[in-house]
């Protein structure tokens, strides 16, 4: 009991609880802890070191946890999320001290209803799950991939204010074909090569039939699956029978057509000219098809055809060009096989023939975008857009200070990972935006729970990118800033909730009696963005005694 929260105990509380002595005599409340706290994350010297001392402090405090990765959460989401989280994920079977969430394996399947029940809460309302089979970068890492849905739902909690008590990180354990995992004798996992076929399938159709038996209301993310599963899986259950979302492909979209608004208004632009835009996609895996797709979605929203809208695009693989002519790619490419452009071309053929304002890179492929091609970008266009999405920082398709120089400062420019700001000569700043998905999934996550999504759709995803530039102000144009603030987290995700909840009403998804009836008033957004966070989880310890005065 004495180290729930420590010395946070107050006086009346260590009375009645039979706490005296128990515990120093200095009374610190929860700011104070957390100042204290704090100051001895910043001294760990490694980020694995910091994973650790903020591991162990959730394990004895989940409410000053929760605080410090709020109040910190710039400083925090990278050690509790990626990139830390990967090297947490390859060493997970031996830095293992305490489970958190839930293991399903395959020795499990036939029990996997009963086993929910074994969870303690009969409320959930968000459920992260990942088969481990490619963990950010990092390949099959089979049951150590655990680390994702854990540090993904804390920042669920740190970023929306879902409750802590309402979130289940779950991990598919169908084995893993890694070797050398395979054969380590303090493996956690099951140490047989991985489900594969019709097996595999029966296995997450369980699990799915499973968890919706249990909590029916719940979302469900699955999380870093292997490209050629989490498209499957994704068109298997987005209709049902839970409300499900894929991070990698559709918060992945949602977040770089935020950040395509975000441009467009740094350039006095307004979202529906996005129709203009003609974008060269580097990479046809699920991340780049996934934003191709949805960008299309965008382009159709504001009143192209969907024959127009697929003629603004010229999607390349590792072969070059996708064009009429090439028949083995992957199905979800073959509505963009441009008419326009020659089959085979390669990057700087492409942007010749095509002319595109916006260059994104998905391939992996590090320093795939030339010096060449990026000047031959910003002969074409005034601002050129330039997105190099690959993960991580070793894949990324060109530096910000490579696009800065290319362009001579007019590029504007995000990437998938960190990279410092450019300063030209002249003073000029290029900014190195981050298309983070931290902008997206907490508010998708909060919106859809609140409202009890009976599903997430396109338009959901489409309205959450709209949030996005909707809180950049004037100076955020003219710096061409195109994402918020992680710092600001809290208001976007409220903002992201709000029109996530607006998405769902007008498509007629929204099952939660409460907040159906709220929408029933016709409130304002302001009103709207009031209940919102009245339901958002705050760290603050809870008074076990009353004081009567
Ligand atoms: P993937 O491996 O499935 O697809 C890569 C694609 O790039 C394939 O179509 C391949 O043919 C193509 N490619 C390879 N070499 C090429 C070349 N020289 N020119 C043009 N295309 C080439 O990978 P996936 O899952 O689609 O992810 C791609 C990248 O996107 C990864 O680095 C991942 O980390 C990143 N990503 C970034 C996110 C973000 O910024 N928020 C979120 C999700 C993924």
């Amino acid at each position: 009991m004495c180290s729930v929260q420590g010395t946070g105990f107050p006086l009346p509380e260590r009375d009645r609880l039979g706490l005296r002595g128990l515990v120093p005599p200095r009374v610190m409340d929860v700011d104070a802890q957390a100042r204290k706290v704090y100051e001895d994350f910043q001294k760990r010297p490694t980020p694995l070191d910091k994973w650790l001392y903020l591991q162990a402090l959730q394990d004895r405090n989940e409410t000053l946890f929760y605080k410090v990765i709020i109040d910190h959460v710039e400083e925090t989401a990278p050690i509790i999320y990626t990139p830390t989280v990967g090297e947490v994920c390859l060493q997970y079977s031996r830095l293992y001290r305490r489970a958190r969430g839930m293991f399903f394996s395959v020795e499990d399947v036939g029990n996997m209803h009963a086993m929910c029940y074994n969870w303690p809460s009969d409320r959930v309302d968000v459920i992260v799950v990942t088969d481990g089979s490619r963990i950010l970068g990092l390949g099959d890492l089979g049951v150590q991939g655990m680390g994702i849905p854990i540090g993904k739902l804390d920042l669920y909690v740190a970023g929306a204010g879902l409750h802590p008590s309402y979130v289940l990180p779950i991990c598919l354990d169908v084995g893993t074909d890694n070797e050398t995992l395979r054969n380590d004798p303090w493996y956690l996992g099951v140490p047989r090569p991985r489900l594969q076929g019709d097996a595999y399938i029966q296995a997450v159709d369980e699990l799915v039939a499973a968890l919706h038996s249990r909590w029916p209301n719940a979302l469900l993310q699955f999380e870093d699956f292997s490209t050629d599963h989490a498209l499957t899986l994704l068109e298997r259950y987005r209709d049902g029978p839970l409300a499900c979302f894929n991070d990698d492909i559709q918060g992945t979209a949602s977040v770089v057509l935020g950040g395509v608004y975000g441009a467009l208004a740094a350039q006095g632009m307004p979202n529906s000219a996005i129709t203009q835009q003609k974008f060269l996609v580097c990479g046809a895996g699920s991340a780049g098809m996934g934003i191709a797709s949805a960008l299309c979605s965008a382009m159709q929203k504001h009143g192209l055809s969907r024959e127009e809208a697929l003629r603004q695009f010229c999607v390349m693989d590792i072969g070059g060009v996708i064009g009429q002519s090439r028949a083995h790619v992957d199905r979800a490419a073959l509505p963009f096989a441009s008419r326009d452009v020659p089959d085979g071309l390669h990057l700087e053929e492409a942007i010749e023939a095509f002319k595109p304002t916006a260059l994104l890179g998905l391939s992996t492929v590090k320093g795939l975008f030339s010096e060449k091609a990026l000047r031959m970008m910003s002969q074409l266009n005034a601002r050129p857009l330039i997105l190099p999405l690959s993960n991580p920082t070793s894949r990324s398709e060109c530096t910000c200070e490579q696009a800065a120089v290319a362009s001579e400062g007019r590029a504007i420019f995000a990437c998938g990972s960190p990279f410092p700001d450019h300063v030209m000569p002249d003073g000029t700043v290029v900014r190195a935006n981050q298309g983070n998905n931290f902008f997206v999934f907490p508010g998708v996550g909060l919106g859809a729970a609140l409202c009890g999504a009976a599903r997430v759709t396109d338009g959901m995803l489409i309205a959450a990118a709209e949030a996005l530039p909707t809180l950049l102000t004037a100076a955020d144009h003219a710096a061409a800033r195109i994402y918020p603030r992680v710092s600001d987290i809290r208001r976007v995700s409220t903002a992201v909730a709000c029109a996530v909840i607006r998405a769902a009403a007008a498509e007629g998804v929204v099952r939660n009696s409460e907040a159906r009836r709220m929408l029933e008033t016709g409130m304002d957004d302001t009103l709207l963005q009031r209940w919102i966070v009245s339901k958002m989880y705050t760290p603050a310890y809870v008074p076990l005694v009353q004081s009567h005065k």
